[in-house]
């Protein structure tokens, strides 16, 4: 049994693959609900900034919560009045999960190449000073803007491309990750920024069965590429990552972050 699953009540659902996506959410949300949101320079895989809709103590603020004192784990997050009010629609997506979140954010990445996406790639860290015997945290992700031809880049191993899952993003996607488990970015393809929402949520019977009444499935179509492109890309981004492990010293990847 793993670490994760020996201390943390984890759910058997994301134990396949650490990831599962849901059915599209067809609700139509007013875009002015993600442009009107203040944003907080946050670099995080990319060129992006975020919205935080509920922080650490109810601040526009994205820091994560061990940073405060007293540091704790990424829950109990604290819904900040002024951006629930400039975005109700998708501050009610996050709420009617009815899970403990933590950080709930809105972010705003600009497009990129598959390269950048791969070079990009991390694991989160979730579950520090999540105290043994409750919920891992996971994170929801809500894609906002309709980027059919962008895709979340999942691996399991971040070497190995046999591992990776390509999740297409249009408005409405819908996928809960486990990513402290899966090294994931996105590559997105378009000519505007793209914004999702991004919520921690804890692991429990209020997660699952809100999984469970939104069809779930592992089941994903492997999009068509340009074979020319992905094997460059590949051999671009490791190239890459391997200077930027030089010039640390250690890959920064690796060392879970914070985004
Ligand atoms: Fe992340």
């Amino acid at each position: 049994m793993s670490e994760r699953r020996s201390r943390y009540f984890c759910m058997p659902i994301l134990e396949e693959k650490g990831y599962v996506v849901l059915s599209r959410d067809g609700e139509a949300i007013d875009p002015g609900e993600w442009r009107n949101l203040e944003y907080v320079d946050w670099k995080s895989s990319g060129d992006t900034r975020f919205a935080p809709l509920a922080s650490v103590s109810g601040g526009i603020e994205c820091n994560a919560f061990w940073h405060f004192d007293p540091p704790r784990t990424d829950k109990d997050g604290v819904w900040i009045e002024s951006q629930v009010a400039t975005a109700p629609t998708i501050a009610r997506k996050a709420m009617e999960v009815e899970a403990n979140v933590g950080r709930v954010r809105i972010i705003e990445l600009q497009p990129n190449t598959f390269a950048d996406a791969l070079y990009n790639s991390h694991l989160d860290d979730n579950n520090r000073l999540n105290p043994e015997g409750e919920g891992w945290v996971v994170r929801v992700f809500q894609n906002l803007t309709d980027d059919e031809t962008s895709y979340m880049v999942l691996r399991e191993d971040i070497d190995d491309p046999s591992t990776q899952t390509l999740i297409a993003l249009p408005a409405g996607a819908r996928i809960v990750v486990d990513s402290q488990r899966m090294w994931h970015s996105v590559w997105h393809d378009g000519d505007e920024p793209r914004y999702c929402l991004i919520t921690s949520y804890e692991s429990g019977p209020e997660l699952e069965k809100w999984i469970f009444a939104n069809g779930p499935t592992v089941d994903v179509e492997t999009p068509e590429l340009d074979e020319e492109m992905v094997v460059q890309a590949e051999v671009q981004a490791q190239d890459r990552r391997r200077k930027r492990t030089e010039r640390y010293g250690y890959d920064p990847t690796t060392v879970r972050s914070e985004a």
